[in-house]
């Protein structure tokens, strides 16, 4: 078991312990101790009182004879009965006229005359080596003359201090006593206290909630201590549950996020596949389309050839007509090839932009070099904005003249009186490029679909007469490829503004 920093606290709780019985102990005893010293003392000192006060009265009628007669001999004789009491050093006997008339013992420090003394009984202290007494002698019931006593208190305190010293001795005895049961006692308390703490500072140095306080009920039986280690026990004992709990949750946990995550891989995979799959049979239906549309070029080419040469035999009537019909189906059907060729050759990737600067003012000459007539054949104004002095785009010119050729067809295609505006403005480093028209716009629930293949607002038969449907799917295509989009406003029978940002060269050059 590794010793762990505060085992030594164990020490000082010990120590406590100790401390207070130790205390508790001394107080007591020395209550004790001063309480019985008190009772011995007054014991001894009335003892010692009683004994003289009997002892002149003896002595006092012993000598009340030779008071009486002033016998000095007599007296001197009376006297010599307080050789029974060891104690006396001692005495005098003065008559009524005050005078000394006798003594006994050692005479010295005996008053001669009565006048500096008065009656007393003994009196004295622990620390006293002597004591007096002072007393009538009474014949018939009236006084003949005073007695004075004087007693040494040697033996008196020497016995007393043998006694004080025997009471004391016991006293540290039992103290000596109570601190060797309290030690034992101690000991037996604070062990299972100091195993709690133990137990619980290795459990927070190791984390491991398995260990156990050792219960120590065989020594003390059951009481707090014991019931505070078992509730200790029982502690561990759910911490170690609840982490297990955990723990398995964790696991539980992990490998449910472990499938999750495997399915979603399998569902992304899968996903990926399909849309792959779906791509790659988009392009070769594009392809597939695009190899079509060109290979019919030729039969196409070839009955143009015929039909012009079937004219030259001479036709009537009626035959010229319907060779007449027949130009024209063959003009639709090289229009519907061409855009199904752009189309193809736009979803296969084939177009790549190659964006270069452009200049405005050529862009713009060019646009109405193909369209002033066109609208001039409408009666329709067919105009240009732009900002004054040198403006040049930087895109692919190309891409851009197929892509405004689509906006200004429609624009004059679907205008009727009024005309069609070509505007550029500058929006920061960018030009926004606007095509107005004033015809007869578009309705709010067909604004989403103009741009979808062969949707047509006004054209539900499906006459080839009046276009194919495929110019704004084709105008959409071209802004993605010039990395734009285009955005169309429009108020049904007032006109509308399909318009689109472009990036200016730098400098406006
Ligand atoms: N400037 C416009 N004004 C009104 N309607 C328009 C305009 N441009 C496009 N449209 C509507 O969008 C449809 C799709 O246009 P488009 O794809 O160019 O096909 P097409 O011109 O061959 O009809 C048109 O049939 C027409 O209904
Ligand atoms: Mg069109």
């Amino acid at each position: 078991m590794p010793q762990l920093p505060g085992n030594s606290r164990y020490g000082s709780i010990r120590s406590k312990l100790f401390l207070l019985v130790l205390l508790v102990s001394a107080i007591a005893l020395t209550i004790s101790m001063v309480g019985g010293a008190l009772l011995e003392w007054n014991k001894q000192q009335e003892q010692v009182r009683q004994s003289l006060v009997t002892t002149a009265r003896a002595a006092g009628i012993a000598a009340s004879a030779a008071l009486a007669f002033h016998d000095r001999k007599a007296a001197g004789d009376a006297l010599r009965i307080l050789q029974a009491q060891t104690m006396i050093e001692a005495a005098a006997l003065y008559p009524l006229e005050g005078y000394r008339l006798a003594t006994y013992g050692d005479s010295g420090g005996l008053p001669d005359n009565v006048s500096k003394l008065s009656e007393h009984l003994p009196d004295f202290t622990p620390w006293s080596a002597a004591t007096t007494l002072f007393q009538p002698v009474v014949l018939d019931g009236s006084a003949i003359g005073h007695l004075y006593l004087r007693a040494s208190l040697l033996d008196y305190r020497r016995t007393y201090l043998l006694h004080a010293a025997l009471m004391i001795g016991a006293n540290l005895l039992g103290l000596l006593l109570a601190a060797g049961l309290a030690m034992r006692f101690i000991d037996r308390i604070v062990k299972p206290v100091r195993e709690l703490a133990g137990t619980s500072r290795q459990v927070r140095a190791s984390g491991n909630f398995s260990l156990r306080a050792v219960p120590s009920e065989a020594n003390l039986g059951r009481d707090e201590i014991s019931e505070l280690v078992d509730s200790f026990n029982a502690m561990l004992a759910e911490i170690e549950r609840r982490e297990r709990d955990l723990t398995s949750y964790h696991k539980l946990l992990e490998s449910r996020v472990l499938e999750r995550t495997a399915s979603l891989h399998t569902a992304n995979r899968e996903l990926q596949l399909a849309k792959e799959a779906a791509e790659a049979a988009t392009l070769a239906k594009s392809r597939f389309l695009a190899a079509a549309s060109h290979d019919l070029r030729q039969p196409i080419q070839a009955i143009n050839l015929f039909k012009e040469a079937l004219d030259k035999t001479g036709l009537n009537g009626e035959q010229t007509r319907i060779s007449h019909f027949l130009s024209r189906a063959i003009l639709n059907l090289g229009e519907l090839l061409d855009a199904l060729l752009d189309i193809s050759k736009l979803d296969t990737g084939a177009v790549a932009p190659q964006p270069g600067v452009l200049g405005v003012h050529k862009l713009f000459s060019d646009i109405d070099a193909e369209f002033s007539l066109l609208a001039a054949a409408k009666s329709l104004r067919f105009k240009f904005s732009f900002p004054p002095g040198a403006t040049a785009l930087f895109t692919d010119g190309a891409l851009l003249q197929g892509l405004l050729r689509n906006l200004i067809g429609n624009a004059i295609k679907y205008t009727e009186r009024g005309g069609v505006l070509v505007a550029l403005r500058r929006r920061g480093d960018q030009a926004l490029i606007q095509v107005w028209d004033t015809g007869i716009g578009i309705a709010p629930e067909h604004r989403a679909m103009i741009f979808d293949e062969y949707f047509q607002a006004g054209n539900p038969e499906r006459d080839k007469a009046k276009g194919l449907g495929l110019g704004l799917a084709i105008a959409r295509r071209l802004a993605t490829l010039l990395n734009t989009e285009i955005v169309c406003h429009s108020r049904p029978g007032k006109g509308s503004v399909f318009e689109f940002r472009l990036p200016l060269a730098p400098n406006g050059q």
